[in-house]
């Protein structure tokens, strides 16, 4: 399962990277909004640090305007990736940018059959969200289990994005069902190597290393 980080902060990016496990970077205009940069330059930013895929989101609702805006942002550099919501503007605009060799990300997914129109239209990737329909009760990653089925079920080259994860319990299911790509927060990257009976058993070992007669 490759690892996206979902930040528009710089400096988290860079702490992520140099872990050396990041395979892209997936952006929001919430996250940019936080950086108080502009889009171009923020994403220009990103690109210039992780080398892989780099979700760059548009703002237009209306195909026109989602393809210019698309246009613009794959020209920023050639690992950027264009972050299109799933709307019918926006899938008519996927299958254009396909059509271009322009990879996109379809985003704002909350159905297994908007996730199979994604699909459809030729989307590189598709991101449902998870941790926005466990907010709402219901079971977020019922919806990766239906996408991982559909999209095996008739060999779609598109790729599944888990994104609005909250917790490592959101990243050990993605991988469990066999999910393409998890994009996560910082803060749960950082829990990822976290076990309170590794740290008990280091600080053991350290202690009893001191213990080993030297020579
Ligand atoms: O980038 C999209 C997604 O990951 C947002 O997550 O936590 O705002 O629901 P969240």
């Amino acid at each position: 399962m490759k690892f996206f980080i979902d930040s528009g902060d710089l400096d988290e990016i860079k702490k992520a990277a140099a872990m050396g496990l990041l395979d892209g970077v997936t952006t929001n205009p919430s996250l940019l909004a936080k950086g108080g940069k502009p889009m171009k330059q923020a994403l220009a930013e990103i690109a210039a640090v992780v080398d892989g895929p780099i979700s760059g989101e548009v703002l237009a609702v209306d195909y026109e305007g989602i393809v210019r805006e698309g246009r613009e942002i794959a020209a920023i550099h050639k690992n950027l990736v264009v972050k299109v919501p799933l709307i019918p503007a926006g899938l008519r605009a996927v299958k254009t940018f396909a059509a271009e060799g322009i990879k996109t990300n379809v985003t704002l997914c909350f159905s297994g059959n908007q996730a199979l129109l994604a699909a459809k239209a030729g989307a590189t990737y598709v991101s449902p969200f998870i941790g926005r329909i466990d907010d709402t009760s219901h079971e977020g990653m019922q919806l990766i289990e239906q996408i991982v089925t559909i999209y095996s079920n008739y060999d779609f080259d598109t790729e599944v994005l888990v994104a609005s994860v909250r917790s490592p319990t959101h990243v050990l299911q993605a991988a469990l069902l066999g999910a393409h790509v998890c994009t996560i927060p910082f803060k749960v990257i950082e829990q990822l190597a976290y076990h309170p009976l590794t740290d008990l058993g280091l600080a053991k070992f350290l202690e009893d290393g001191k213990k080993i007669p030297k020579g």
